[in-house]
């Protein structure tokens, strides 16, 4: 299509003519649409004309929309000033009123419960670390002890990212363990704390994503003891409180002794819905860190020994904060967040 410049110069003529008749700024927009609709058109046609008169056409189009853009930007600030003008001569315009203040947001209750632990656990000379939510199959399965035809592995469980499975959504934060292992040097006491994934049907109590924190303190001469006694100071530092607790046995393939560790209910004595009558609530699984899985970290079985606990970090803020549902949390719903302001 050739266009003559007369004829971009008729079109300028007439975009220039209905940007200064515009009567408002919705006006002016509905013909910036239309104008730059225009101005496209002219500019994709450009390939279709011979390639002599392809320069002198492109400037004609170019021309064309700098003549569009600066009438519009200029009208715009007509209109900018004219309702600037109005407000300021509108009898109930007060400029000594304050601007009204952008609505503060708050917290997370999650992120405060985890600010709180890793307060606590940096107070006491813990490290905290992060590790990565897509993780390799080695790090969440293979260098824990998680034999090949373990359960956890199953598609029921785990979201895996790729065909061959060998990227998964970290179904815990225990993959840290070895990840810390293999950067830091022994001792080093460390938490975790973050999101993890699991293919699970989602109740009151299971969300698919929730979150967990990791303890990791890898020593020499690490006792039971040593682990009772953090995990009695992190109830402490949590409910406020001295809080009984007890051990079960628990298995999991990287702990050896592995224990579950409940707590004295914190809201009874005999027996409440959040404690199920037993008076003891469960809270997290922990145990003394497995020798294949310091192996795997590239740590000395012989040398070094360690405790380490996987905390349902979901479930210690529902306990916090009396949350009877574990889907409240990540539903992004502001009526529940803003309770927490
Ligand atoms: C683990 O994930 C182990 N990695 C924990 C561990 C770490 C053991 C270190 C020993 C040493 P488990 O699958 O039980 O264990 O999960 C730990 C905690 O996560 C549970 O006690 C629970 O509080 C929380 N949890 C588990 N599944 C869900 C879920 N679907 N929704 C919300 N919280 C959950």
């Amino acid at each position: 299509m050739a266009e003559p410049s007369q004829d971009l110069d008729a079109l300028l003529a007439g975009a220039l003519a209905s940007i200064a008749r515009a009567p408002d700024a919705a006006a002016l927009r509905t013909i910036e649409r239309e104008t730059k609709a225009l101005v496209e058109a002219r500019f994709a046609a450009l390939p279709t004309l011979p390639p002599e008169s392809r320069k002198a056409a492109g400037q004609g189009v170019n021309r064309l929309k700098q003549g569009i853009d600066a009438a519009i930007a200029s009208r715009r600030e007509e209109f900018e000033a004219a309702s600037l003008a109005a407000e300021r001569t509108d009898p109930g315009f007060d400029p000594t009123l304050s601007a009204p203040r952008p609505r503060r947001g708050s917290l997370h209750p999650i992120t405060k419960v985890t600010r709180e632990l890793e307060d606590l656990f940096t107070s006491m000379g813990w490290l905290v670390l992060d590790g990565p939510e897509v993780e390799l199959e080695r790090y969440n399965f293979d260098a824990l002890n998680i034999a090949r035809d373990h359960p956890a592995r199953d598609t029921m469980d785990t979201f895996r990212c790729d065909p061959e499975g060998k990227l998964v959504l970290r179904t815990h934060t225990s993959p840290v363990q070895v990840r810390a292992m293999e950067r830091l040097k022994p001792p080093f006491r460390a938490i975790v704390p973050g999101k993890v994934f699991r293919n699970e049907t989602v109740d009151a109590s299971h969300e698919h994503t929730f979150h967990q924190m990791e303890g990791l303190c890898i020593d020499k001469d690490v006792s039971v003891g040593h682990l009772i006694g953090t995990m009695k100071t992190l109830l402490r530092g949590i409910f406020g409180r001295d809080i009984e607790i007890r051990l079960r046995p628990g298995y999991f393939p990287f702990v050896e002794p592995g224990f579950e560790l409940d707590a004295r209910c914190p809201f009874c004595t005999k027996g409440c819905s959040v404690c199920k009558q037993s008076t003891w609530i469960e809270l997290l699984p922990c145990g003394m860190v497995h020798p294949n899985v310091l192996t795997a970290g590239g740590i000395d079985p012989e040398q070094w020994t360690g405790f380490a606990f996987g905390l349902g970090l979901s479930r210690l803020t529902m306990l916090r904060y009396g949350i009877d549902d574990v889907r409240l949390l990540l539903a992004g719903d502001l009526r529940f967040l803003e309770q927490f302001a």
